[in-house]
């Protein structure tokens, strides 16, 4: 297992979300130099319960994705853009007329993002994964930028330099020096709204086995 995060740079990244809808905090797992590294979107309900990245729903249909590339999970590093649950709260009406509560996952916004970038920045530099796959638009554009469309790069290597925060004050961004091998396909929650990305999916699961057979 990698080391732990440094302790400071959590705190920092916990106070830089406090003014956000988000709760909890899931660290990344995995080895150093894992086969894959797989950097998703945020965690939900589940993984902030249980501290363990890709442990719901999602998570389950990510273990036939590996499964059928044959890479076990413990030559996969998960991490995530970020780390904590952004909730929306939604009043519903509930069976005897009374307003319940509910709290729904839902896409973490820019500045959600630059929150925690430091988090997945540092993972990078110290996690070195021989191969990162991407997982939806979120995953995808937190590395390369707002240019790169999933629909349109799903199933294609892409060998680039990744976004990294300059400054944490300014919260701009800069390019890595280093390039690395990215990966986009789908994430595996989409499939719940759209199930024709299922066959996409597989097809980018063909084409990146190849990509791993050829780096062995
Ligand atoms: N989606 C993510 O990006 N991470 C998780 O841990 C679960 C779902």
């Amino acid at each position: 297992m990698m080391e732990v995060l440094p302790k400071d740079l959590v705190e920092q990244c916990k106070k830089r979300m406090e003014q956000y809808n988000c709760e909890g905090f899931v660290y990344g797992r995995g080895p150093e130099n894992p086969e894959i590294m797989i950097v998703g979107e945020a965690p939900g309900e589940t993984e902030i319960h249980n501290g363990i990245p890709f442990s719901g729903r999602a998570g389950k249909v990510l273990n036939e994705f590996f499964e059928y590339l044959g890479v076990s999970r413990d030559d996969i590093y998960f991490t995530s853009t970020v780390r904590s649950r952004p909730f929306k709260i939604v009043h519903k009406e509930g069976p005897d007329g009374e307003i319940i509560e509910k709290k729904y996952n839902r896409a973490p916004n820019m500045k959600e993002q630059l929150a925690h970038a430091p988090i997945v920045d540092y993972e990078i530099r110290h996690v070195k994964p021989k191969q990162i796959v991407t997982l939806g638009n979120i995953g995808l554009q937190r590395l390369l930028g707002k240019n790169y469309k999933i629909s349109e790069v799903h199933g294609r290597l892409i060998q680039a330099p990744v976004r990294r925060l300059k400054d944490m004050n300014t919260n701009e961004w800069t390019l890595s020096e280093e390039e690395y091998s990215i990966f986009p396909t789908f994430h595996p929650a989409s499939i719940f709204y759209n199930r024709s990305l299922l066959e996409k999916v597989y097809e980018d699961l063909d084409e990146l086995k190849k990509i791993l057979t050829s780096k062995k």
